[in-house]
């Protein structure tokens, strides 16, 4: 295998950026922090496909295993970059750190009552009514432990046994691989890649419901493809989603990191038909970086979906973290401007990864869209040689290049020959990622 020397030589390069974490450090280019290094090994990394088994871990690695055999004789490929799950490495805001020690300090440490959930419910509805002008009723806003966990619930109380729900693909992975394992078969509704962008497929649409799905997951921004969706085919939906009496989960986790002009449009903020037919997931987890933390929202904008969550719902709320209630608070309060500079270093990071496969598209076959939103690169492997036949492509990338990303196909059919890159890095990381992306392409051939 061809050997090269990174940009920067990588333990060095990744070792200089683990500062101790600094009480006033606050900027996302300052934040390459050794919490989030910790993460990036631990649990970053890992592999979502039980068909492409988690590589070697750094602690198996340093055991002796085969990679660290490869480190000991080339320093140069020393490690990995990159992370499988959708966090980012640019620390959380200050005042989440600090009223996190503030809490701590006063032992809040109990179980979640009534009163951290009057706290939460006015902290995300200021937020929702500041950010996108949204007032649902605040007794609406109700907790769960984190998204993927609500999603469960949803499945588990509104979806019969074994009526299908629709995913438009390729998706957020738990989307496909969650409903299975409680009864509930997926329908995917590839999107439509057209010259000037993503499209939702609304005649597959169509032809789903008509097989007798009732619940469409529309994730807005879209995760892994970052599309931002407009009125217009918000509206679309709208009609098609009453035609068949249907139900929407609007995940709208990734709202407030859109790095376009077009703006986050909430679903069940434009009409009282969308109202009367969406369930809304959304958390500051994502864009403020604290998913460790533990808490998340749904939001009930038809009475009598808000009416079953009173009867099911306990536990699922019960299981939220008051810490997590504390940070999300404080991110929504106190967050604002330290997630306008997470952005445009987020945009400096996109941009520095395309410009850099762009560069080298002819020699390559890569292939990636600017994403309206996320830090989610979605890159079409398709027409390189780095496609072999059994072996996940994120798999021969992570032991090629030591380059860690989400494979394709756990995002559905549609994705396969794709990987997902997150590129919430610095921008030297994410060069040198890209960087080890072309030079895998290229020995492939
Ligand atoms: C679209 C989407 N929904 C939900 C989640 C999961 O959120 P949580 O950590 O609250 O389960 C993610 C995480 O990446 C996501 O991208």
């Amino acid at each position: 295998m061809r050997r090269w020397a990174p940009r920067l030589p990588a333990a060095a390069s990744l070792a200089g950026a683990c500062r101790a974490p600094s009480k006033t450090h606050s900027t996302p280019a300052e934040s390459g922090s050794c919490a989030a290094r910790r993460r990036h090994t631990m649990s970053g990394n890992r592999a979502a496909d039980p068909r492409c088994p988690r590589a070697p871990a750094r602690r198996e690695a340093e055991g002796g295993t085969v990679a660290a055999t490869v480190h000991a004789r080339d320093p140069l490929v020393t490690e990995d970059i990159g992370r499988a799950l959708a966090e980012m490495e640019f620390g959380s805001p200050p005042a989440v750190t600090r009223a996190l020690g503030a809490a701590l300090d006063r032992e809040e440490l109990g179980y979640l009552g009534a009163a951290e959930i009057d706290r939460l419910q006015a902290a995300v509805g200021g937020w929702l009514r500041d950010s996108y002008s949204w007032t649902p009723p605040v007794d609406a806003i109700r907790p769960v432990a984190d998204l993927v966990a609500g999603f469960r619930a949803i499945l588990t109380h509104f979806v019969p046994e074994g009526e299908p729900i629709i995913v438009p693909t390729p998706g957020y992975m738990p989307f496909l691989s969650v409903p299975p394992t409680i009864g509930r078969p997926v329908i995917e509704v590839p999107m439509l890649a057209t010259d000037s962008g993503w499209r939702y497929d609304f005649d597959g649409l169509r032809r789903a419901f008509a097989r007798g799905a009732r619940l469409l997951v529309l994730c807005n921004p879209h995760n892994p493809i970052g599309k931002v969706a407009v009125e217009s085919e918000l509206a679309e939906i709208e009609r098609i989603v009453d035609e068949f009496d249907g139900i929407v989960l609007a995940d709208e986790i990734h709202a407030p990191l859109v790095l376009g002009d077009a703006p986050h449009i909430v679903y069940a903020a434009r009409s009282p038909r969308a109202a009367a037919h969406t369930i809304t997931a959304t958390s500051a987890t994502k864009a403020f970086n604290i998913p460790g933390t533990k808490c998340g929202q749904l939001i009930f904008t038809n009475p009598q979906h808000l009416a079953r969550w009173a009867e099911v719902g306990h536990w699922y709320e019960h299981q939220t973290s008051v810490l997590g209630v504390v940070a999300t608070e404080a991110a929504y309060r106190g967050g604002r401007a330290w997630l306008g500079e997470t952005v445009e270093a987020l945009r400096a990071s996109v941009s520095e990864a395309l410009a850099v496969l762009e560069a080298a598209e002819g020699r390559t076959g890569i292939r990636v869209r600017r994403p309206e939103a996320t830090y989610l690169l979605w890159i079409d492997l398709r027409e390189t040689g780095l496609l072999r036949e059994g072996v996940c492509a994120a798999r021969a990338l992570r032991e090629a290049s030591h380059l860690v990303v989400t494979d394709g196909a756990d995002c559905g059919e549609a994705g396969r020959g794709f990987v997902r890159f997150n590129a919430a890095l610095p921008r030297e990381h994410v060069r040198e990622a890209m960087e080890r992306l072309i030079r895998a392409a290229e020995d492939a051939g």
